[in-house]
């Protein structure tokens, strides 16, 4: 069956699957409350995820990251990832993790078939790691990454959002210890939802101050690769590790989309920040449904926007990003 395209020639081989919207850190400029139940949320069962997988596979996805909220706080997370790793169609399977399972469970996602991971680290500094996600486990989540290390995941990427006035001099800090450890660094410029607006106002640091740093301080732009997406990778000889700056704000980030995004309780979305998602879960129920799924998904994709409205200030229906798992 022909591959998922865009009007605009975008090729999507990569799907962020949420299987939960729970979260138990109250990041600032996420969930600053803590997550709070809506109703009785029904989030995808194995089965469901078994066929929606299924359907993308055959319109060429060949990733899959199962984001959240914290997609380790379902129960059968390790049953997911074998639900998505008996597909021999999905080449790479990825997390994104707040890593407080990492250090008790990397062995078995790795078994499981998980190859890459992603792991939320806003600060190098525990009492500020603290201050930004409301939880006191830095050293716990630090021993995590190292776990995943030795687990032997391809890539063990950090992610850290770029705060204003919180943890923008931390920045030393994390070049340090990639220099000797073969991390991934992302660095993340803030977004702004529906529900931060203040939040965006008082603590949004802008990508490229943080890119002419690197610059200044020897760090170079590698040419990037055909299927890369739209972060902007850094390197430097006598530095293992390397960075990635991701700036939605940058004019042509949008052009190298490559991502479809289906919510955890299965409404797929274009794009973070523009719309109301469109539900599949009538079509999730059994296999023999596949082919009106594919179906729908073409159709959805022609409909599909050349960019986001950030600049305008519209930040679509996303009130954060735990809803959809950023
Ligand atoms: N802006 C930028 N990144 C965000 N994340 C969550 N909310 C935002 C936001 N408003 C990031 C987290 C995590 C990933 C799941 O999404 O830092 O790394
Ligand atoms: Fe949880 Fe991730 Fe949101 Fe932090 S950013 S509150 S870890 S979902």
């Amino acid at each position: 069956m022909s591959q998922l395209q865009d009007k605009f020639g975008r090729r999507f081989h990569y799907l962020r699957l949420s299987v939960t919207d729970v979260c138990n850190f109250k990041c600032t400029y996420c969930l600053p409350d803590g997550y709070r139940p809506d109703g009785r949320a029904q989030f995808l069962g194995l089965n469901e995820i078994e066929n929606l997988v299924g359907a993308f596979s055959e319109v060429g996805t060949q990733k899959i990251r199962i984001t959240g909220g914290e997609p380790t706080m379902r129960k059968d997370f390790t049953d997911i990832i074998r639900v998505v790793a008996d597909n021999d169609k999905i080449k790479t399977i990825a997390t994104t993790t707040n890593g407080y399972r990492l250090e008790k469970n990397a062995k078995d996602w790795y078994d499981a078939g998980l190859r890459r991971i992603n792991v939320s680290m806003d600060s190098l500094d525990p009492r500020m790691f603290y201050q930004i996600t409301g939880q006191n486990k830095f050293d716990e989540v630090m021993r995590g990454v190292d776990a995943a290390l030795e687990a032997g995941f391809e890539r063990v990427k950090i992610n850290a959002v770029l705060l204003k006035g919180l943890n923008d001099t931390d920045l030393p800090r994390f070049l340090h210890w990639i220099k000797s450890t073969p991390i991934d660094l992302r660095f993340i410029e803030l977004m702004e939802t529906g529900l931060g607006r203040d939040y965006f106002k008082a603590h949004h640091l802008a990508g490229a101050d943080i890119r002419t740093k690197l610059v200044e301080d020897g760090w170079s732009l590698d040419t990037p690769a055909a299927d890369d997406g739209p972060a902007q990778n850094f390197s430097r000889d006598d530095h293992k590790g390397r960075i990635g700056l991701i700036m939605p704000y940058d004019k042509h980030f949008c052009a190298s989309c490559n991502r479809l995004r289906v919510s955890a309780k299965g409404k797929l979305h274009l794009c973070l920040f523009t719309e109301n998602g469109v539900d599949l879960r009538d079509l999730l129920q059994h296999q023999d449904q596949r082919a009106e799924l594919v179906e729908r998904l073409h159709g959805q994709l022609a409909t599909k926007k050349e960019t986001h409205f950030l600049h305008d200030g519209i930040t679509g229906v996303t009130q954060h990003l735990a809803s959809i798992g950023g």
